[in-house]
């Protein structure tokens, strides 16, 4: 179910983050913030602050930020729309059911009826299995054998299917209820319209969703059988590129631990959980999926994925790097764990020890590295078609990174491996033209208030490579202040509003479009207009101006007084004079038999001047 932007917009706009986690962490004024003790990392002095004019928390410790809706997720483990509703809710709105007729939610409703009762049957079919492993000998003799106590089988639920075609029978009289097939514990053979038990004669380990809910089982053969793992197929509650074994059980240790270790098998998290990483987790028998990582960052930051040391493991590692990469924020840690060859999770800690163990996991290899190690795999770097050829691979990978230091730095790494100057990998890889800006300054053919006018001649060059030219850096000011508070637009004059519409490229465009905001919702917190500048062709460059003020010590933040009406003034008289030097430069480059450059020249320093001038009374006073 989609939700649409507008409505997540209007929400945001209209909920108080301070007060929804102002339920949950004592917060006190501190300048135009509250500030409180960070409820994601353990700290002694707040470096926790929430932003009422924004609607955005921000941790500065651990790096932790977001809306309301982000904090009921973290915080509160919510999904997504469980966040959305609940905070509707709250504030009197109704989640829109985007265009679902009643005949579609009559089906919803009935859909989340047959889940429960799913549910319910796999669970009682569960505690059935769990009173077959008390009385079956064998099967208790095989996980002692395999060095599981009793505790941690109770702890994981663990259970035993008996032999025989149709035991559940006993659990469920009626054995041709259709749920017990809808629900994978029972095989129908269509042709002779027989039925019987999927599982016989295997240790049984339930699997759990996040709230805690059976939703299907592992079962394992006795001895050397095969196959030697029998899955619930997918049902309407089992989706396997979904669900992770044991997250429900390490929810909490997470925390504590503060990293989830991805397995490969349901042994390797008993056994991890028994030695003590309670913190495992496990992969249903396929490849680590996108759904998968956005669900582990629900519970925590770091993610370390540990790969059997043998050729199938090498696979899933690279594949599990390409899902990882889109997630890998800078406040996140993604590592690698590559076991030696015939070990797998629970093999390596039984021979080598707890400590050992721990060594390894400190020691897994960053995501970052093994990005390299991955894209120079089997390139020549001593030849120029070798590491073009690492450039080459390293691309698609690079790309799907997230904006943000990490990248930045992985594309410094990378060019000096291919031995390519910085600029020009990015510009190859990202379409941007080395040492180029792109077009920036007053839009052509339209009126400024000072009465200067830009022609059609290409903007200014860049001045050099790195450097800002100021009038994009006045601009982005600007746009920071905005964003922070939109209240502040509104103070802005007609004439200033139609220079600030009137600048081009990304800056000028989130000008227009605050405009356009502010006209059809007036001030709307940032939280609100982050989400309304989703797929704009701004949103990148508005976003590396919020990103901005997240950057900044903690020192700063608890007396941060926002900005004032006078902090945008003084930065809308530098963003005049930016625009006149620009034109100045323009109309000098004119040729001087030109019989226009006389006159504009002369406008051109007159105003100069008087805004000088504004700008010395300013500074002043
Ligand atoms: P492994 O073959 O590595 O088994 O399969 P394991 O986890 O080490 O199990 P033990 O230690 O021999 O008991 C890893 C995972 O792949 C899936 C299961 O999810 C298993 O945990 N698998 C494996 C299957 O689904 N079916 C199989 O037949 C084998
Ligand atoms: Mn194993």
């Amino acid at each position: 179910m989609a939700i649409p932007q507008s409505f997540l917009q209007e929400l945001l706009a209209r909920a108080d983050v301070v007060e929804i986690v102002g339920r949950y962490v004592p917060l006190k004024k501190g300048g135009a913030n509250y500030m409180g003790l960070c409820p994601f990392h353990g700290e002694k002095s707040p470096s926790f602050s929430v932003s009422p004019t924004k609607q955005f928390f921000h941790c500065f410790g651990c790096g932790k930020n977001g809306n309301a809706i982000g904090f009921l997720m973290e915080h509160a483990g919510m999904s997504f729309p469980e966040a959305v509703k609940d905070l509707a809710q709250q504030y009197g709105m109704q989640v829109p059911d985007d265009d679902t007729s009643p005949q579609d939610r009559a089906r919803a409703a009935e859909q989340k009826q047959r889940q429960a009762t799913l549910n319910e049957v796999l669970e009682k079919a569960g505690a059935a299995w769990r009173k077959h492993l008390k009385a079956s000998p064998r099967a208790v003799e095989y996980l002692k054998g395999r060095g599981l106590s009793g505790e941690i089988a109770r702890q994981f639920g663990l259970g035993y299917a008996p032999e025989g075609w149709r035991t559940l029978a006993s659990v469920f009289p009626q054995y041709d209820d259709p749920l017990l097939a809808e629900s994978g514990l029972v095989i129908v053979n269509e042709d002779e319209d027989k039925r019987y038990d999927r599982f016989r004669d295997r240790i049984m380990f339930p699997i759990r969703n996040v709230k805690g809910e059976c939703i299907g089982f592992g079962g394992r053969v006795i001895g050397d059988g095969t196959p030697k793992y029998l899955n619930s197929p997918e049902t309407p509650v089992f989706s396997k590129g979904r669900e992770l074994y044991g997250l429900f059980e390490a929810r909490n240790a997470l925390r504590e631990h503060g990293y989830v270790l991805v397995t490969e098998g349901y042994m390797d998290v008993v056994a991890l959980a028994q030695l003590g990483f309670p913190n495992a987790v496990a992969t249903l028998g396929t490849a680590c999926t996108p759904d998968h990582v956005q669900k582990l960052f629900r519970f925590t930051d770091a993610v370390v994925f540990s790969f059997d040391g043998d050729e199938a493991g090498r696979r899933a590692a690279r594949k599990a790097l390409e899902v990882a990469l889109p997630f890998a924020t800078d406040v996140r840690s993604v590592k690698f764990l590559f076991l030696p060859a015939e070990h797998d999770p629970d093999s390596y800690i039984r021979e080598f020890g707890r400590e050992a163990f721990s060594r390894f996991v400190g020691e897994a290899t960053p995501l970052s590295q093994f990005l390299v190690l991955a894209a120079r795999e089997g390139c020549d770097l001593a030849t120029a078609e070798g590491r073009a050829h690492l450039a080459a691979n390293a691309k698609p990978l690079w790309t799907q990174l997230p904006e943000g230091a990490l990248r930045r730095q992985l594309l410094g790494e990378i060019a000096d491996l291919v031995q390519i100057d910085l600029r020009e990998l990015e510009g190859l890889w990202t379409g941007k033209r080395p040492g180029a800006a792109p077009a920036r300054g007053p839009r052509s053919g339209r009126d400024g208030p000072g009465g200067w006018r830009s022609g059609g001649e290409a903007p200014a060059r860049r001045p050099r490579s790195g450097v800002r030219p100021p009038l994009e850096a006045s601009a982005s000011n600007i746009a920071r202040m905005l964003l922070a508070d939109a209240r502040l637009w509104e103070v802005l004059s007609h004439a200033e509003h139609d220079l600030l519409c009137g600048l081009e490229g990304d800056f000028g465009e989130l000008f227009r479009w605050l405009d356009h905001q502010a006209h059809e919702h007036g001030p709307q917190p940032l939280a609100a207009l982050s989400v309304g500048m989703q797929g704009q062709p701004f949103e990148a460059a508005a976003r590396r101006v919020i990103e901005l003020d997240k950057l900044q010590p903690s020192g700063r933040v608890v007396e941060d007084p926002g900005f004032t009406t006078a902090d945008l003034r003084t930065a809308l008289l530098k963003l005049q004079l930016d625009v006149l030097d620009q034109e100045l430069k323009r109309v000098q480059a004119l040729p001087p038999t030109d019989p226009d450059r006389a006159i504009r020249e002369e406008q051109l320093i007159r105003r100069q001047f008087a805004l000088k001038k504004q700008q010395a009374l300013e500074k002043a006073g």
